[in-house]
Parts: structure tokens; sequence; C-alpha cells
């Protein structure tokens, strides 16, 4: 096919503003899928993500369109828009040369919008602003197209209005979509040269792999090869995705689709490699991706040991679809054996977490989640440290540093001040405040990773009344004043509740662990006292009264069943308990931390 008859696009959007809808509109307008095969989303095929209408992994569609007597074809690259995701929306936006800018033209500009389109304008692509929902009675059209050229500086003057949900107008969105994304330049004669993009797991074909060719052709039987990994293979099959599979003969400078090479698992699949001849002068090997970062971390143990194996199975065999998420193996005095688990973001680990309860049935202990800590070491190098348990005593820590963030929010101006003390209270520092319009606002804090993992999105939530919306990038390390906090359990350090916090906060954190620790530990025959330090310097302290008299007693007199009944249920009580030294946990207690961030 002739590149000048290919246009490849995304549609970037915050989430819910119906970037699945529009891409469901566009197969039918296309002709692509029936109307009566459209009752399911297509464009985001797992279970989970339907669940939580949230678009994870990238896909791609081809379509076929005639317009004034000639036949294009139209590439839809899917892109996710959760924030945990960016860097995954960077992947689809290479294969690309336009965006559609998707707006709710009743919620406006928000802060993922703002975030993909400029993700979209570094990347060089041509941006068509589309206006969507415009079928709602409060749609404000006009508005949203001046907040659209107020913080993004795009023109917005030929923004298209158009309902995903009706129909209404999606056939303009084509039209503009041919006349106004740049058709791919790369020459058909040239050695074959294309991109990885992405890859999915198939039980039976093994790797799928995502490519986008930008020079020449690759037909089927080729020998290619992956020029970053190295190895060559044979082409066994290749072809589009319309949405589902479509082999064909070859794929040329251009076009998007898949190619299966008898690649056994994901891990041998490096998304952001270059695919080339492996015969000869190979191409030169595109620019890779920038490696998706692992934001925060957290421990999983299950809570009867005899499921460990269990355990490393099924997390293996999530990974396999999901090599952005990873794990090793790690012990803890307290929980046993298990595994520290890193993440994009904390929705990521949401994700991860329902899988695996939905698809096997370990019961687990999970402990709060953290971020990666730089340490250096007194005489020492610089160590990354994943796991509050690992972080070396403060005397002997020399430089504590941690992830700073910068974080835009995008609300109704009411609320400035709300957000304003929320990020004072966690000490960020202002970067600055925008006007989208006389109502709405940006405002852009860097504060560190860790004050924005555990709560800040529920918290602007509720400051906001839901009408704010958030995102975040990675700024870089600074140093911290900041301390390795532990939790004592009748005198001993249990390993998996320590936390790091701001040396200023230790008081007031240590204080609320405890007396959380206090609600959810039972009474026992002795007293425990419970204790928050700073090394050997106790912060804060409780004690758990000892048992007045035997639960049993009540039943004195009374018919033996009933007795044996109360035992049962103490039993299975214990089953979630963990023992330290001679006291039971309750795994909800290792979770104490989280909800006292
Ligand atoms: P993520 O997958 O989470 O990124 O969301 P999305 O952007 O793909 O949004 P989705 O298409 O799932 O739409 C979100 C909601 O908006 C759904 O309830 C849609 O039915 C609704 N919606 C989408 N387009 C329109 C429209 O044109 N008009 C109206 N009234 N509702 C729409």
């Amino acid at each position: 096919i002739d590149p000048a008859r290919i246009r490849n696009f995304s549609i970037i959007a915050h989430i819910d503003h119906g970037k699945s809808t529009l891409a469901d509109r566009l197969l039918e307008v296309t002709g692509t899928v029936s109307k009566r095969d459209m009752k399911e989303q297509l464009l985001d095929d797992m279970d989970l993500e339907r669940q939580r209408g949230i678009t994870i992994k990238a896909r791609a569609v081809s379509m076929r369109y005639t317009h004034h007597g000639t036949e294009y074809e139209l590439n839809l690259i899917d892109t996710p828009g959760h924030v945990d995701f960016q860097y995954e929306v960077s992947r689809s936006l290479t294969c690309c040369e336009g965006a559609l800018l998707l707006v709710d033209a009743f919620q406006g500009v928000e802060a993922q919008t703002v975030a993909n389109a400029y993700n979209a304008i570094e990347h060089n692509l041509e941006i068509i602003p589309v206006l969507n929902k415009i079928d709602l009675v409060h749609a404000r059209p006009e508005e949203v197209k001046e907040e659209i050229e107020q913080t993004l500086g795009l023109d917005a003057e030929d923004a298209i209005g158009c309902s995903a949900k009706t129909g209404l107008n999606c056939q303009a969105v084509i039209d503009a979509i041919i006349a106004r994304v740049p058709a791919p330049t790369g020459k058909l004669d040239a050695t074959l040269q294309a991109m990885v993009f992405d890859s999915v797991y198939d039980e039976f074909r093994g790797a799928i792999i995502y490519v986008r060719v930008m020079n020449g052709v690759v037909r089927k039987g080729d020998r290619v090869k992956f020029l970053q990994a190295g190895t060559a293979h044979e082409v066994v099959e290749l072809g589009q995705l319309a949405p589902r599979r479509v082999p064909r003969e070859h794929l040329s400078a251009g076009q998007v689709g898949y190619v299966v090479c008898n690649i056994k698992s994901l891990g041998q699949v490096h998304i952001g490699d270059t695919l080339s001849v492996a015969q000869g002068e190979p191409a030169a090997a595109l620019p890779g991706y920038e490696q998706p970062k692992r934001m925060v971390f957290c421990g999983l143990y299950p809570s009867d040991g005899q499921d460990f194996e269990n355990l490393r199975e099924a997390l293996s065999k999530l990974q396999v679809n999901d090599p952005s998420f990873v794990f090793e193996p790690e012990t803890s005095d307290a929980l046993g054996f298990g595994f520290r688990c890193g993440f994009l973001g904390l929705l990521h680990m949401e994700i991860v977490q329902q899988r695996l309860e939905g698809e096997s049935d370990i019961d687990l202990v999970q402990t709060a989640p953290n971020v990666t800590y730089r340490i250096k070491v007194k005489d020492g190098d610089w160590i990354d440290v994943h796991t509050p348990q690992r972080v070396p005593a403060n005397g002997d820590i020399e430089d504590f540093q941690q992830p700073i963030v910068r974080v835009s929010f995008v609300l109704p101006v009411d609320y400035i001040g709300g957000i304003m003390k929320l990020c004072a209270d966690r000490r960020g520092v202002f970067v600055r405040q925008e006007y989208l319009s006389p109502t709405r606002a940006m405002l852009v804090y860097d504060l560190a990773l860790a004050e924005v993992v555990y709560d800040m999105h529920d918290r602007l939530k509720s400051i906001t009344r839901g009408y704010g919306t958030m995102d975040y990038e990675l700024r870089g390390y600074e140093t911290g004043d900041l301390v390795r906090l532990d939790i004592l359990v009748k005198g001993e350090r249990v390993d998996a509740l320590s936390i790091v916090c701001d040396k200023r906060d230790s008081e007031t954190r240590g204080r609320a662990v405890i007396k959380k620790l206090k609600e959810e530990i039972p009474r026992h025959m002795f007293e425990v006292p419970l204790q928050a330090a700073i090394g050997t310097r106790v912060v804060a302290r409780e004690t758990i009264k000892a048992m007045s008299k035997n639960v049993t007693a009540k039943c004195y007199g009374g018919d033996i069943s009933r007795k044996r009944k109360l035992w049962e249920k103490q039993k299975e009580g214990k089953k979630r308990m963990k023992s330290i030294g001679q006291v039971d946990i309750p795994q909800k207690a290792f979770l104490a931390v989280l909800e006292t961030g």
C-alpha cells in the first residue's frame, strides 16, 4: 500500500472523556465492525479493564475507509488514560503522525488532558481537538475550546464537536483524520526498519509482537533480527488487527500490525526494540523508549506459609502479560517468606492485587506501599532500597534521598485554598498557578512521592467534591529529613511494620500507628506494650491491657456444643493472625500504617 494512503493516529483523553466509546464509533463508521458485534467495547478487552473502565495496555486496530473514491488505511493506536501508564502513552505516540485530543465538552480540560497533550506536542504530532458529549444538555463547547487554547496554546477554532454516544458528527472526525493527519514518510524500497511498540502473550502462539513499520517491507517467512535483543527469528505469521488478528502476506512502510515469530515468552521481547533484516546490513536502530519506572513497592505474603510456591507461580503468570510489574522473594521475621513487588503506581498495584485474588485463591497479607529510597551509607556506596525494613539504622546513613514528583491539579477555583493547604501540610513546594477559565485553575506543586502515593488522590476528590483531577511526573531524587520508624510489640521489632517518614512527622505517625494497632490487636492473657521508636528513642507508646476473664467462662454450665462452636470460631480467627513472639497480630494490623498516612 502507498504510504500516502495511510493515517496513523491515537486518541488521547482524560479518563472517562469517552475514548473507548469514540473508538467503537469509528470502527462502526468505517464498517470495520458491525453494529451487532459492537455490544462489547472491543478495544479494552480485558475483563478487569472493563470493570474499571480503564484502558490499560496499548492496542492497535486497522480500519479501511473510502473517501472521495480513494481507499485509506486508518490505524488507531490505543493509549491508556491513567497517570500510572504514561510511559505507554509515549510508546503509542511514537508510532503515530497525529492524535485526536478528546475533551469532554461538559467536564472540560482535566489534568490528564494536559499531560497527554504535552506528550503529543513533544512527539510533534498533528493534534486535532475533538469535543465529545455535545449531546449533553450542559455541554459548554465554546468555553472548553477556550480552555484548550488557554492551557495548551492549541488552535481550537476548528475543534470538532461530536457525540461518541449517539454517533453525531463522528463521520467528520474521520474526515478530519484523513485531511489533517500527515501521511507516514517511510520508503517502501528501503531496508526493513520497524518499531516494536507492544506485545501480548497468546497461549498458543507465544508472544504476539505489535510493530509499526517505518521503512521497507516485512513478509511472512522472512528472517528478521531484533537489533537490541540481538536475536534472529523467522516470521511465521503477520497481519493486521481489525480488531481481531487478520493474517496478511506482508506489512510495508507506514503500516501497523502484528508479527509472530515463535517466541515463547514476553520476557524475550524488548518493547522499543527495532526489527530489521537478519541477512545483510540491518537498518539503523530506532531510538528506544524510556523504561517503565516502578514507583511503588509493597510486600505480598501468603497468610499460610504453605502457599509460598503457589504465590510464586501466580505472580509469574501475571508477569507474563504485564512485564512492567516486578517481584522478588523476600523474608520478614514477622511474615515469613513472601515477595517484594514493584508497580508503576498505586492503581497498577491495586489492579495486580485484584488479578491475583481473582485468579488464585491464595489468602494474602499485603504490607503498606512505599517508594524507592536512595541511601548513601557512611563510608559506603549509594544503595536503592525498596523496603523500609532494609533501611540501615539511622546512625549509619550519610544521605537519605526520596523521589520528588511534580503534581498538576486541575480544579474549580473555589477549591484552590483547600488544595493549597493540603500541599502545604505535606511540605509541597508551590511551582505555579494558572487560570484555564474564570472558573477553573491549574495548580502545580513539587511533592515527595511518598506524600502523594498513599491517599493524595482520595484527598483531592474529597476536598473538591469529585471535581478535581491530578497527574504527576517524576522530577528526581532529593535529600529529605527522613527516618526509619520502627514498631515494637512487647519489646520486639515487627519488621513488616517499619515505615520511613519525615522526622518532623515521626511522633504523630508513630502515635497514630500505635493507636490503630491497639484497636486491631486482641487482648491477651498478659499485657502487650506497643512502642514506636527511632533507633532506641521511643517516640510513642501504648499498652493493651491483659484479658480479665476466659472467653469460655460465660458458657459455664452451658452445653458443650456451644462451647465448641466458640472455640471453632476462635480458631478461624487465629488463621488470619500472625504470631510475633507470644502475641497474635491480625493481618489487618499490618495495614494500620497505611490508614494513618
Ligand atoms: P477510560 O477507558 O477509562 O480511559 O475511559 P474512556 O475515555 O474510554 O471513556 P468511555 O468511552 O468508557 O466513556 C466514559 C463514559 O462516558 C461512559 O459511560 C460512556 O457511555 C460515556 N460517553 C462517552 N461518549 C459520550 C457521549 O458522546 N455522550 C454522552 N452523553 N456520554 C458519553
